[in-house]
């Protein structure tokens, strides 16, 4: 197998331009990111690289048949490769230790797993257990996102997130795999940011099964989260140690003028962003300005369904990418407009990692039961390339750092957060951006799937490596 993802600290180019800031990364002597409890780890997703999505019984899912359908993905690109990883998991393995991380944040493909009838697959469930059993064998921390989008496509035939039936089969699905897999995960989350799924999937259809109707967004969002409550209980019931939570992105909203429509703008950005979700997780409600930005669609609720949905969490997922400027659109909502000078990375994403604090600090003071928080995705896209044998990533090396020091100061100003996950262990399918924005510590070549450890990574593992020296 072509595997060249050696760190070696006496290359040759050492002392290049992609080397000539080694301490670039490692954060300052007072950063809570010393803590040793303070825990460091890398984050995939399983259809952003597994491929083989033919083999082993695995049954097609919405990003399939999403992916294939013509205009979807830029270049008509799809999952059916990716990284290959289901076939070179066992090195991609030995990446995370390579590069010193404590932790990696993984996806269960539904879609493997089970078959139509809701029972087991024991082949896709094999493949989860061996993967497991390394991780533990290496001695690293597992987290398991049980729904990161590979929606089963004979749910979606039934009607997808918008049959309410969809909740229950995830709660299925979670007590089959907690059943199978007790003992092997640290830490569980239902769900990976059910916002893109209800929102991009159903009102905007950027995202699988493509839905454009702004109606369906609070409906699929309301099965979402009641498969969510559904599945915490059985894994509680089935897995009482590990953790239990949801992964959820936020977005940071910003008003454009001190107009008072602007402000209000800003705030019901983060309505439709963060509230949405938080809400109805931790105060058992939806926020009431949900509903003045989309008047008349208010979900079909029924009774004990917000308990459900409010169950403790041991833990809330944060993932978070940039921050929005917005003004008023001069009627109930918001209309974005980008701010000139400011840094971007590959896919025009603003840099800025005051948002991810103030969000944190904004979450801490708006729910006094806010539970330990992870940062369970943050990185950037840049258009790396392999040149003698390096990938000189400075503009994710400074993001990572910056972004960093911006939990450092959420955990000085008393926010509770235990964790950090990269976004991305390898560059990946990007969803409906396809390959070009590459996310990775770790540069795939896509025609050799050679893996080469990016300048980013080597420099995490030497804080790593370093962390671990001082015990
Ligand atoms: C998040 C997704 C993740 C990845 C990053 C860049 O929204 O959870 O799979 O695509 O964005």
């Amino acid at each position: 197998m072509i595997h060249d993802a050696t760190i070696a600290p006496t290359d040759p180019h050492a002392g290049s331009a992609a080397t000539s800031q080694p301490d670039a990364f490692t954060p300052p002597a007072d950063s809570s990111l010393w803590r040793k409890d303070f825990l460091l780890g890398a984050a995939t997703a399983s259809y952003q690289i597994e491929g083989a999505i033919h083999e082993d019984g695995r049954l097609p899912s919405i990003w399939d048949t999403f992916s294939a359908t013509p205009g979807k993905v830029v270049g008509g690109q799809t999952g059916e490769f990716a990284c290959d990883h289901y076939h070179r998991w066992e090195s991609d393995l030995d990446l995370l230790t390579q590069l010193n991380f404590e932790a990696y944040r993984l996806s269960i493909a539904w879609p493997r797993v089970m078959d139509e009838a809701g029972r087991p697959n024991a082949k896709g469930i094999d493949f989860y257990k061996r993967l497991l059993g390394r991780l533990k064998e290496k001695g690293l921390k597992t987290f398991v996102t049980l729904y990161h989008w590979d929606l089963p496509q004979h749910l979606e035939d039934r009607g997808g997130w918008l049959n309410r039936d969809t909740a229950y089969r995830l709660a299925d699905y979670a007590d089959l795999t907690s059943r199978k897999l007790t003992g092997q995960v640290d830490s569980w989350a239902t769900l990976n940011e059910p916002w893109c799924s209800a929102y991009l999937g159903y009102a905007e259809g950027r995202h699988a099964p493509g839905r454009t109707n702004g109606r369906y967004a609070t409906q699929a969002m309301h099965h979402l989260l009641l498969g969510h409550g559904l599945s915490v209980q059985a894994l509680r019931a089935n897995d009482p140690r590990s953790q239990k939570g949801l992964v959820a992105n936020f977005g940071r909203g910003t008003a454009n003028s001190e107009h008072p429509a602007d402000q209000r703008a800003a705030h019901l950005f983060e309505v439709q962003h963060n509230a949405w979700v938080l809400d109805p997780l931790l105060k058992g409600s939806y926020p009431e300005d949900l509903f003045e930005l989309w008047p008349g669609t208010e979900p079909l609720v029924l009774e004990g369904d917000m308990e459900t949905i409010s169950v403790s969490m041991d833990f809330l997922g944060a993932n978070y990418y940039f921050r929005s400027n917005v003004k008023s659109d001069g009627a109930h909502g918001f209309t974005e407009v980008p701010l000139e000078g400011v840094e971007r990375t590959q896919l025009g994403w603003e840099v800025n990692p005051d948002g991810l604090r103030d969000l944190l600090i904004g979450f801490n003071r708006t729910y006094a039961n806010l539970p330990p928080v992870y940062i369970t995705e943050n990185g950037m896209a840049s258009d790396d390339a392999v040149v003698g044998g390096r990938v000189d990533d400075s503009q994710r090396i400074a993001f990572l750092k910056r972004h960093m020091a911006a939990v450092d100061e959420a955990i000085k100003a008393g926010v509770d957060i235990r964790g950090y996950f990269v976004w991305s262990l390898l560059d990946n399918f990007e969803w409906a951006y396809g390959y070009a924005p590459r996310f990775g510590v770790v540069h795939v070549d896509y025609d050799t799937q050679q893996r080469t450890i990016k300048h980013s990574g080597e420099l995490i593992a030497k804080f790593l490596a370093e962390r671990r020296a001082r015990g």
